[in-house]
Parts: C-alpha cells; structure tokens; sequence
C-alpha cells in the first residue's frame, strides 16, 4: 500500500528499513545526535573537581568532568598522542589529571597537556594545542548537556525551545526547580529497539488503555488515547480518587513548592528530541535519557527526582517510582515486541498512524530533513 491510497484517517510512518538499517542508524548519529544538544549526566554526579563520567555521544565516547574552579568540562576520550581511549570505566575520580594508559601523556582538568615522558626535549609541542579537545558544555535542570558540533547550534532554541512548545512558556518548567531536586532513584534500561521506536511511544497515548492500567488508573483521560502531548499546554488531570502518582494512587512525597495551583494534580510530559523525556508531576519529576547504542538498543537511564529533604529524610518512595518503572517496562516491552517487525517484509513500506497519533508525522519529517531527505 502506497501512502497515497490511505485514507484520510491514516498517514504512513516511516519505512521498516529506518528502523533497522545500520547505515541509516549511522547518518542519524552523525546528523543528529553528534550534531545536536545532548543530555549526558546528571551535575550531582561530578561531585568534585576529577569526578568525572563517560558516556557514548553518538559513535564517540566523551569524557566529563569539573575542573578546579567546579565548573563542568567535556573532551573527547581520546588521547592526542597514538588515540588510546583515556578512560574506560563509566565513572570515577581522577586527583588533578587525565593520565593517558599508553605512554603517560597527562592532561589538567582543563584539558592542557601538562606532562608526558620526555615533554621536556620537545619544548615545540603546545600544551593546549596538543591538549585534549573540548566539546560544548551546557547545564540545565540540573543536567550536563554536551554539543559535539563545531558550532553548536543555539541552546534556547533547540532545548528550551522544546519545553515551551510543549508547556506555552518558559517560566512553568522553572516551576518544578529540577536542577534543586535530588536522585531518589535511577533505574537504567536495556531497551532492544530502535530509538525512534522509543520516542514514538513516548508520544502517543493510542497504547495506554491497552498496556498501562496503573497508570489510566491515575489519570483516567489517558483512557480516551490522547497523550499529554497532543494539546500545547495541557496537563492530564488526576482522577478524583486518586491522592498521588504512585503505583495505587496512595498519597504521593511532599509537593515542590513552586508548583502553582493549576499545575497540582496534572501530569505534564515533554519531549525533548533527540534523546530527552521529561515528566512533571506535583511532588517529583521523571527525567529519562536515551543513549542509543545500536540500530536496535537502546541504553535509557531514568531518574525519578525529588526534593532533597524528601531523599536525605529516607522517605519511602517506593509506591512512586514503581508507577512509572511499570510503565517504562510496559513501554520498552511494546518496544522491543514491534522491533523485529521493522524487518519483516510486509513491513518494508512502513505502517500507519491514526489521527490521535498523526503529531508522530511531524517527528517523521523532522528525521527526514536532519538526514537531508524531505519527505516527498
Ligand atoms: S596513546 Fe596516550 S600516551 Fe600514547
Ligand atoms: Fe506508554
């Protein structure tokens, strides 16, 4: 079936072969996430100048942490002498400097080749020219995000962008203060499916009745199929029932203070392309981030963030984030059941979205023109 004989009800989606070919996989690494702003880590984790953490950023790994002065720093894990990697662990802490395995070649936490056996005999070798190469450092509720781009493009546009098109304005995720909150608990999974898979999901609500009971319980509008992202603005209101977001609707943690009357009681979610899902409900917010890692996985870490006091006092939060740790689960389930049909060859020409679903179209485009190919 051709997209031109659909019916009006239906648009097509995207060919099985985007979700499944390795070197459309590749271009989407290289014109997207090694393009664009990326969420890498949380702030809290770099606990001090040397902590530092690893993370794949498209096909490179990066490396970052703080410098002496706290602030946040990021280079390509690679040394400038022969390319070894400098770091392989996922996180750790280094005292003053980045000494590579190989030859000894050390670099300072910002980045400036300061030591490396016989660096004395070559008085012509630039201590930052032959330093570690930077790439753009940003932080933002909380979070470090990295550009890989030469010239990145702008964050208000991109990032911030994002959320308002979502929530009207700027000043509504200020609200939910989520650079103060703290981890009360990461869950990180190991999702086998295309990453576009995720952020589709991710949109819609078509599947909610069908796969999460928990949470149409919670928020009975999720019932009719329209996901909180489908109207600007909009958050999806509890049910009368129910006291919080957690897995029985049992009474939630301590409300954050900013958030205003009419942001109690809603559950807000926001998509951050190309690899960011934000989820504001009133006493906590869900913040996962996808590193996609193959054609068909996908690495997600999700954390469920709270107000400090709520953490350090020990609270139980369990009821809280088993909600939405059911969901993820119930979602990356439905992920990883569709990913092996993109390769089938009935699903060559790809499937349809019905009209609560038809906002994925604009994500389609979107790919398309990153990777330099309109849709017809
Ligand atoms: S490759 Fe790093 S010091 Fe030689
Ligand atoms: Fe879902």
């Amino acid at each position: 079936m051709t997209s031109t004989s659909l019916p009006d009800s239906l648009i097509a989606t995207l060919p099985g072969s985007s979700y499944k070919d390795p070197g459309i996989f590749a271009q989407e690494q290289e014109h997207i996430f090694e393009t664009m702003w990326f969420c890498a880590v949380r702030s809290s984790e770099l606990t001090k100048p040397g902590a530092f953490r690893t993370v794949e950023v498209g096909r490179e790994s990066i490396l970052i942490t703080r410098a002496r002065d706290n602030s946040v720093r990021a280079f390509f894990n690679v040394c400038r002498h022969r390319g070894a990697k400098l770091r392989t662990e996922e996180s750790g802490e280094v005292k003053r400097a980045f000494q590579c395995p190989y030859h000894a070649w050390t670099y300072d936490l910002d980045g400036r080749l300061v030591a490396a056996p016989n660096l004395t005999k070559m008085p012509d070798v630039g201590r930052t020219e032959f330093g570690l190469v930077s790439v753009a450092t940003r932080e933002w509720l909380g979070y470090v995000w990295v550009c890989l781009a030469e010239n990145p493009p702008s964050f208000e546009d991109d990032v911030v962008g994002e959320v308002v098109g979502r929530l009207g304005d700027a000043e509504s995720i200020e609200h939910y203060d989520i650079g103060g909150l703290a981890v009360g608990k990461r869950i990180v999974y190991d999702v086998k499916a295309n990453w576009k898979l995720i952020i589709e999901n991710f949109m819609e609500c078509y599947h909610c009745a069908t796969i999460h009971p928990e949470l149409t319980e919670v928020l009975p509008e999720f019932a009719d199929g329209y996901a909180a992202q489908y109207y600007v603005g909009h958050g999806a209101e509890f049910g009368a029932e129910v006291q919080g977001f957690t897995v029985d609707g049992s009474e939630g943690l301590d409300r954050i203070p900013g958030v205003s009357d009419d942001q109690d009681r809603r559950y807000y979610a926001i998509t951050v392309k190309p690899q960011v899902f934000i989820n504001l409900v009133p006493d906590h917010v869900i913040f996962h981030r996808m590193y996609p890692v193959a054609v068909d996985r996908t690495i997600v870490e999700c954390d469920w963030l709270y107000l400090p006091n709520v953490v350090e006092s020990g609270k139980d939060v369990s009821r809280s984030v088993e909600l939405f740790d059911r969901v993820n689960r119930q979602d990356f389930d439905a992920c990883e059941r569709t990913q092996p049909g993109m390769s089938s060859r009935m699903y060559a020409k790809g499937g349809v979205l019905v009209p609560s679903e038809h906002h994925i179209g604009a994500f389609h485009d979107w790919v398309n023109r990153r990777l330099g190919a309109p849709r017809p």
